[in-house]
């Protein structure tokens, strides 16, 4: 595959590869209109791919997981997301806002009791940051936890949050001294199961349907001081720094939105005849193959050099978040134009539910917005380049 040539792909990462992609085409593929359809849980896909070790490829094996590394995430979850990107979003979250966070910020006990069910797939996980009143400006939240004791009560009402449909355990991000503002946010671990913990109203979305999105309201959720994720006051750097790797594995799914995008455009333009010819002889057609094959090979190259650059964090923990910034942004606008350009050159059946470019189109959306928003990376590009902050 063009690209790869830069990359230092072993046979461990292509037989992950392998698997994924004939995981996503056999089970996958059949039930992936379905499920879009009707916007339930693939619970019965989503179990069999924590089985097969995709719900947390990076965590080590004695964690439950698969024990790779970047690269091998973000080659399975890019082909997982080539037939179905609410998949991709459920393995993502589990992936890098769950099971990461958990890994690089948590103690001993927290991971044997949260991360080995959720990497090995007998549980869900969700990272909850967003509320009602901020979104791209995370640190001005309004929940509370108050420390009583040696436990904190929880109140507020989180929304946007992956998973909690579906989640035995929540990431929660929210405010234990809002004096200090971003500096007075903290993490939690949630249990959905205890009371206090009640799934909100179901976000009735656009693309992704299969991946279930609700509110999360808290009512009085007791605490105990163990559950909490690095000290208090150091949640909004555990959240920024989670997200940096999530990014990642939202360029990789849009990476595979645009693959799918570009396969099916390709075959359209090579079979679909008028005025007497292929349509792929036009060159209204042919330049926008041009131009979806250009910058599908620029995303490969900046979302595999981002995973790269994870990985050395793991050695010397210099932050990738410029890396992770321009994979996300410049992959998301990618699937965005191939997904447009995709239905375009299909016509009226690129309109049709009969074909999958529709729902790719419908699915690149999410990319340019969650997980940090478009103009989200470019702030955080730009910053660190103009060196302001
Ligand atoms: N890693 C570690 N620390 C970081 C960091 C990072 N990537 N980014 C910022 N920080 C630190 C800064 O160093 C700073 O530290 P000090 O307190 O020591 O000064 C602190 O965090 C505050 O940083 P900023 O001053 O830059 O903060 P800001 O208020 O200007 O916000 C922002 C910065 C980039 C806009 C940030 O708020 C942001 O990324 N917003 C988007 C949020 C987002 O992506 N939301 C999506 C939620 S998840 C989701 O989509 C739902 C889902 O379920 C998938």
């Amino acid at each position: 595959m063009a690209g790869d040539g830069l990359f230092p792909l072993t046979d461990e990462h292509e037989s992950i590869r392998q698997a994924a992609r004939n995981f996503a085409q056999k089970e996958i593929a059949p039930v992936a209109a379905e499920f879009d359809e009707t916007g339930e849980f693939p619970s019965k896909t989503i179990k069999k791919m924590g089985e097969l070790g995709f719900m947390g490829i990076e965590v080590p094996e004695e964690y439950g997981g698969a024990g790779m590394d970047t690269l091998a995430y973000v080659l399975a979850l890019e082909e997982i997301c080539k037939v179905d990107a609410a998949h991709g979003t459920i393995m993502s979250v589990n992936n890098s806002l769950f099971c990461n966070g958990i890994m690089k910020f948590g103690t001993e006990a927290q991971k044997q009791k949260y991360v080995v069910p959720v990497a090995s797939g007998a549980a869900i996980g969700a990272y909850s940051l967003t509320e009602p009143m901020s979104g791209s400006d995370a640190g001005t939240m309004r929940s509370r936890a108050v420390r009583q004791g040696d436990e904190y009560m929880i109140n507020g009402r989180k929304s946007w949050v992956t998973s909690a449909p579906v989640a035995k355990y929540v990431v929660l991000f929210t405010m234990t001294d809002p004096e200090k503002k971003h500096r007075g946010i903290s993490a939690f671990l949630i249990d959905a199961d205890k009371p206090g913990f009640v799934r909100g109203k179901k976000e009735p979305k656009l693309g992704i349907r299969a991946s279930a999105t609700s509110e999360i309201l808290f009512e009085d959720y007791h605490c105990p001081l163990e559950n909490r994720l690095g000290e208090e006051g150091e949640g909004f750097k555990i959240a920024m720094a989670v997200l940096d790797a999530g990014r990642i594995g939202i360029a990789a799914q849009a990476l595979g939105i645009a693959e799918a995008s570009y396969d099916a455009s390709l075959s359209y333009a090579r079979e679909r005849e008028a005025f007497g010819t292929k349509i792929g002889e036009f060159q209204g057609i042919s330049f926008q193959i041009a131009d979806m094959k250009t910058r599908i090979e620029a995303s490969r190259l900046l979302v595999y050099n981002a995973a790269l650059a994870k990985e050395r964090a793991k050695k010397t923990g210099e932050r990738f978040t410029m890396e992770a910034a321009m994979a996300k942004l410049f992959a998301s606008e990618t699937a965005m134009f191939a997904a447009h350009t995709a239905v375009q050159i299909h016509g009226g059946i690129g309109y049709s539910k009969e074909l999958p470019v529709e729902r790719y189109f419908r699915d690149a959306k999410i990319t340019e917005i969650y997980e940090g928003t478009s103009e989200i990376q470019r702030l955080v590009i730009s910053r660190m380049e103009l060196g302001l902050r």
